[in-house]
């Protein structure tokens, strides 16, 4: 491997086992990095431990539970030795309009969206900053929010508020960690073909409506988000932190589709 990017560095996924999180465990352990990984999915860790082999490492492991994101972190330490990049990925949404909307299902998308980042953070920068103090430097945590942090959608109050959240999160992190050399930055995609957004995939109707919106013209690969956040996490970014990276084929630009047809109609009925 010529000058890889990440050579002497651990690196930790919190969500690695599908989409984004595995791009980005993947572009961590081609470019050098000794890689730890967390999901709630423990198949598709353990087939990613199968393709990887060598310098990675993973725990099931929900970024819910404070117990299990320290736990990442220790696995981290005591397999690699420290922890230099962190991504906070994981991510799912229970829809609904707000008159519809569960409370136990708003908690569910804002406990994993936005409280799941929290829990990673704090854990993950105590041990940057114990690396820190022991000399090693060049730190960095990239935060998995979305597009959505700007611009709303039709029943997506909950993953809205979470993600809006994840961006300030991340600025507030940025803030809090600079003092010890740590760089916190927000990842905002747009439309990438993964599990997580097969429904849009499946439904012909809903998939032209989208990509009315993208102005160029297609969704993107978890390889093409991977890459940002990649970059986020390298010494090329070394003045960066803070910062919100859009990466929607310009879609902000363009706004939100109408999703009303596709999620049906409010069920709540003032009269
Ligand atoms: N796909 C998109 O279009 C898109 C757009 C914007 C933002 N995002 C965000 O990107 C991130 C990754 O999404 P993806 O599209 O790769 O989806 P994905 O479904 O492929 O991957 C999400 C992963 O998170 C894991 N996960 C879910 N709950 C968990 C928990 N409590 N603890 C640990 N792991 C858990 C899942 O098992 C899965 O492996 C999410 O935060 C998502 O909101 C995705």
């Amino acid at each position: 491997m010529a000058d890889p990017r990440f050579a002497g560095k651990v690196g930790l996924v919190a969500g690695g086992a599908s989409g984004i999180g595995r791009a980005i465990a993947r572009g961590l352990h081609a470019n050098g990095a000794q890689v730890v990984a967390g999901d709630l999915d423990a198949d598709g860790l353990a087939a990613l431990a199968a393709e990887l082999g060598e310098g990675f490492a993973w725990t099931r492991s929900d970024v819910t539970r404070e117990a299990d994101a320290e736990a990442l972190v220790a696995l981290a330490a005591t397999r690699f030795g420290g922890l230099d990049l962190a991504f906070n990925v994981a991510g799912a949404s229970r829809p609904g309009y707000i008159v519809d909307l569960a409370e136990a299902d708003w908690d569910f998308t804002v406990d994993l969206c936005l409280k799941g980042v929290f829990l990673g953070m704090k854990h993950q920068a105590r041990q940057m900053m114990r690396g820190g103090a022991a000399g090693r430097s060049g730190a960095a945590i990239v935060n998995i929010a979305s597009l959505n942090a700007h611009v709303p959608m039709h029943g997506g109050s909950a993953y809205v508020a979470a993600k809006a959240g994840v961006e300030m999160l991340s600025r507030n992190g940025a803030l809090e960690f600079a003092p010890f050399g740590i760089r916190v930055n927000a990842v905002l995609p747009g439309l990438v073909q993964t599990p997580l957004t097969r429904r849009h995939f499946d439904n012909p109707d809903a998939h032209a409506a989208f990509l009315e919106r993208i102005p160029l013209g297609r969704a993107a690969q978890p390889e093409e988000i991977a890459g940002p956040a990649l970059f986020l996490a390298s010494p090329d970014a070394a003045y960066v932190s803070g910062a919100s990276l859009l990466v929607d084929g310009a879609w902000a630009v363009s706004g939100y589709p109408d999703m009303r047809p596709f999620r049906g109609p409010v069920a709540w009925n003032a009269r």
